[in-house]
């Protein structure tokens, strides 16, 4: 089933401490964004890329997109101060489509197996998003004392992809924007509407490339990754 991806690009990525877009940052010799590019560049359903990216970034990431060879690039609209308006940016030029995907460029590691679950999973109930069983014991803190321990069977930690039909995050976009809500991923924003999320279970290794520690463990997945084609 096809679809078409949105990737905001557009961070600062502060918490990596890089001086830079920590996108540009290399794992075993290839710059982030690249990896993450080509899972969607490599995987036939994906019949479109849409890259949210700083104005002042865009010459730059075009110099890089010709020279790995990404070609399914559609547009590469201004991003916002926050990640849902860099979102936002790339779903106005949007074409309708069936389903889109929404991703955050700095978790290279998705895998097209979990791709094709989300796709199918909107398709049939227009909107799923990835996750992943919470592993610790989760406990609710104010001012540094335990309030609750909450039960863990119910807590995922959700990721991104996260996949929608067309119409729905078109419109839960809209709302939001009209009333001037943020949320911290677009599920949020479908959820406002009453509309039921579905979750699909991903991996532990679909980390966002946040902190220096997330770039060991990232070259050490793509080394593991190689070491298992050969
Ligand atoms: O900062 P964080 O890692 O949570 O951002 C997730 C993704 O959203 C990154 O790929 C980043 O480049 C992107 N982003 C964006 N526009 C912003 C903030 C973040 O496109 N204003």
């Amino acid at each position: 089933m096809q679809y078409e991806v949105v990737l905001p690009a557009a961070g600062s990525g502060k918490r990596m401490g890089a001086g830079q877009n920590k996108l540009f940052l290399e794992l075993l010799g290839k710059p982030i964004l690249i990896h993450t590019l080509e899972v969607f560049e490599q995987h036939e359903n994906c019949t479109g890329i849409w890259l949210a990216v700083k104005p002042e970034e865009r010459a730059f990431i075009r110099e890089m997109l010709a020279s790995y060879g990404i070609s399914k690039v559609k547009g590469l609209p201004d991003g916002g101060a926050e990640r849902q308006h860099s979102v936002h940016s790339c779903m106005k030029e949007m074409e309708q489509v069936d389903i889109v995907l929404v991703h955050d460029a700095a978790r290279p590691f998705i895998t097209h197996a979990i791709i094709a679950n989300l796709v199918q999973s909107a398709h049939d109930f227009g909107a799923a998003i990835a996750g992943v069983r919470a592993k610790d014991t989760m406990k609710k803190v104010r001012d540094g004392i335990i309030e609750e321990t909450v039960d863990r069977e119910s807590l995922w930690m959700i990721q991104t992809p996260q996949a929608f039909r067309f119409d729905l995050i078109v419109e839960a976009e809209d709302v939001a924007e009209k009333v001037g809500f943020l949320g911290t991923d677009e599920a949020m924003l479908v959820e406002r509407l009453g509309h039921a999320v579905h979750i699909v279970e991903s991996t532990y290794e679909n980390v966002k490339m946040t902190t220096k520690e997330d770039l060991l463990f990232g070259e050490a997945i793509l080394r593991r990754r190689v070491a298992e084609t050969y």
